[in-house]
């Protein structure tokens, strides 16, 4: 059985200024999405060494470090960068109609 994705409006783009990210919740799920200097990404906020609150951490560029042991990732792409993660997080497809960010979600 297949599931549908939808696009659901999450944020308003002129609320998070380039640089900067917002942490949502959909079905109880935390999702980072970030504005870069090249477009808008989604990851989920969960980090694959230990759950950490991964978007939390010190963002530079696309790179995140997650604030519990220092792994990084790619916001762009999901890799983790260096130990201790070595599984990828999640990401999401994001799109900006007008003002609203858009997260594809099923
Ligand atoms: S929980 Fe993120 S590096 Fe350990």
């Amino acid at each position: 059985m297949s599931t549908t994705a939808r696009w659901v409006t999450v944020a308003h783009a002129s609320e998070i200024a380039q640089g900067n990210s917002r942490i949502i919740r959909l079905d109880d799920q935390a999702i980072a999405v970030f504005h870069l200097d090249d477009g808008w990404y989604a990851i989920e906020d969960l980090c694959t060494h230990d759950g950490g609150p991964v978007a939390e951490g010190r963002l530079e560029g696309s790179i995140i470090e997650c604030p519990r042991h220092g792994a990084t990732f790619d916001v762009k792409t999901g890799a983790a960068l260096t130990f201790p993660a070595v599984s990828p997080v999640a990401t999401y497809a994001v799109r900006v109609v007008g003002d609203d960010v858009q997260v594809e979600w099923s």
